[in-house]
């Protein structure tokens, strides 16, 4: 892999072997007292966040570190940026600097790929964190591992996403990767919170949550992202919730084994109770532990692209 930037057009066999080292980096460090593997020792990796994070961001850095690679954090506010720096430059600096991969996380759609092409020349790799309402490509692997950990695979599987699809990146970069692995998506929301030309995701689109439930094997919960909305797209918290919030009642349509899944960070009493947050069918904390070995894989397959030195 020469870059990360979206799910969309990324092969089966490339995702298949990103899950599958994920899956080896985990068992390997299983029990491990010390969690360091020499693998990506003297190489440079850089994160440069524009947005808050704290999931993303931290595991991230702990992938790199658990890999021996220096990692340097690096945020819009507290960087050149604040003084009017474009991205550009930001970017050519941190190459120049000695940056081997960027991982950028930014407010505008297309500002990974932009970067990608402004550092082709340097052959500094980038991972895209999620740029604006575009893509979040290690979002939807860690989903999927974490899908294929709880449901054995992903293949066949009926998944459900539910809420604000217009704002939402991981929405988008897990439908284009559900579907490479051969799962079915159903897309849940108001009329309000879906984008014009999702037709083209190849998923089917719904507006009512509780007849769908019966139906899924996982249910994927998207966060209200308040801080992309500029007008009302639904009349009250109270009503969203009690339209699509998914509480005790709801949860118990769904098939025993079906799985509960949310990227993080969560309003609880909004999209999801409290309780099912907390329950064991909810897949939440794995989902943010898997996060760590998809991103340890990640930068394995960008930066060594070899055997494990596990
Ligand atoms: C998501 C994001 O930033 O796109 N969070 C994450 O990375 N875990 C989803 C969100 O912010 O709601």
């Amino acid at each position: 892999m020469r870059h990360l930037l979206s799910t969309e057009g990324l092969a089966a066999p490339d995702a298949t072997a990103v899950l599958d080292t994920a899956d080896t980096l985990k068992q390997t460090l299983l029990g491990r007292e010390v969690k360091k593997l020499p693998t990506l020792r003297g190489r440079t990796v850089v994160t440069l966040f524009y947005e808050n994070s704290t999931r993303t961001r931290v595991s991230f850095e702990v992938a790199g570190k658990w890999m021996s690679a220096d990692v340097i954090n690096v945020s819009a506010s507290s960087s050149s940026v604040g003084k009017g720096e474009s991205l550009r430059d930001t970017a050519l600096t941190l190459s120049a600097a000695g940056a081997d991969c960027v991982i950028i996380r930014h407010p505008a759609s297309g500002a990974a790929h932009r970067l990608a092409e402004w550092l082709e020349e340097d052959g500094t790799q980038v991972v895209n964190a999620g740029d604006g309402t575009h893509e979040h490509p290690t979002q939807a692997l860690l989903d999927a591992a974490t899908l294929r950990e709880r449901l054995g695979d992903v293949s066949g599987r009926r998944i459900g996403i539910v809420g604000d699809l217009l704002h939402s990146r991981v929405a988008r970069s897990n439908v284009h990767l559900l579907r490479t692995l051969g799962a079915e998506v159903t897309l849940i929301a108001p009329p309000t919170l879906v984008p014009t030309g999702i037709e083209h995701w190849g998923a089917e689109v719904r507006h009512e949550l509780d007849p769908e439930l019966p139906k899924l094997d996982a249910v994927m919960l998207l966060r209200v992202q308040a801080e992309r909305m500029h007008g009302g797209f639904f009349p009250s918290a109270r009503e969203y919730s009690i339209a699509y919030g998914l509480n005790e009642k709801r949860l118990a349509k769904l098939p025993e084994h079906a799985v509960v899944l949310h990227p993080g960070p969560m309003l609880r009493g909004m999209e999801i109770a409290p309780s099912v947050a907390d329950s064991p069918r909810a897949a939440i904390t794995q989902q943010v532990g898997n996060g760590v070995h998809v991103r340890m894989a990640v930068l394995y397959h960008l930066l060594a692209g070899e055997e494990l030195t596990a």
